[in-house]
């Protein structure tokens, strides 16, 4: 039987404590991704493989919820924000929350009935993720971006749809503002 326990999540740094796991995601890592491929080959040539953003976890395996966070760098390819890969679940009845704790950000939603949707991410506000709704986070700020993400432990990640079709919006610096545009290349 599972023991209760308070888990403390600090909301700067993300740092989960105790943690049962993490993972990181680097630029190279991403390809295929952002709209502007040239940038990132450009960005990667150098040498550098910047870190995108890092997951950390508290997952048990014999509850039915898990939750972590998610800390996202500042950062663009050509004129597109850091972005993670943006997933369907695997189990189409389950939703998630994403915390925000620092930092700003979007989160874009594509629903598979067609429908698009963003939520404004900063300190404060939770946001739902229905079933059935793809999400990708996307840090637009200058700061790092904290969320804690609360889920089924079995909800599963789909990644394949939304890695060959993109999603229906994409996020851009233009003249040094955020814009969010319809994306031209995506493959309805
Ligand atoms: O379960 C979630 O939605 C999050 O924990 C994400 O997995 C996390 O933010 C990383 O995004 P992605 O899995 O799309 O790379
Ligand atoms: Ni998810």
């Amino acid at each position: 039987m599972l023991f209760p326990e308070g888990v403390a999540i600090d909301g700067r740094s993300g740092a989960v404590t105790p943690e049962t796991g993490r993972y990181v995601k680097r630029l190279s890592e991403l390809r295929g991704l952002y709209q502007d491929d040239e940038s990132l080959q450009r960005a990667l040539a150098g040498g550098d493989d910047p870190v995108v953003y890092e997951v950390i976890e508290y997952r048990k395996p014999e509850s039915d919820i898990c939750f972590g966070t998610t800390i996202m760098q500042p950062g663009k390819v050509g004129d597109e924000y850091y972005l993670t890969r943006g997933h369907f679940h695997r189990r189409p009845e389950c939703g998630e929350a994403y915390y925000t704790q620092s930092g700003e950000g979007v989160l874009l939603l594509d629903s598979r009935d067609g429908q698009s949707s963003v939520v404004e991410m900063r300190p404060g506000v939770c946001a739902f993720i229905p079933p059935e709704w793809a999400h990708r986070s996307i840090n637009t700020g200058r700061e790092p971006l904290v969320f804690v993400w609360f889920c089924a432990t079995d909800a599963g990640h789909d990644y394949a749809e939304i890695g060959a079709r993109g999603m229906r919006k994409l996020v851009l610096e233009r003249d040094g503002a955020r814009t969010i545009i319809d994306n031209p290349s995506y493959a309805s």
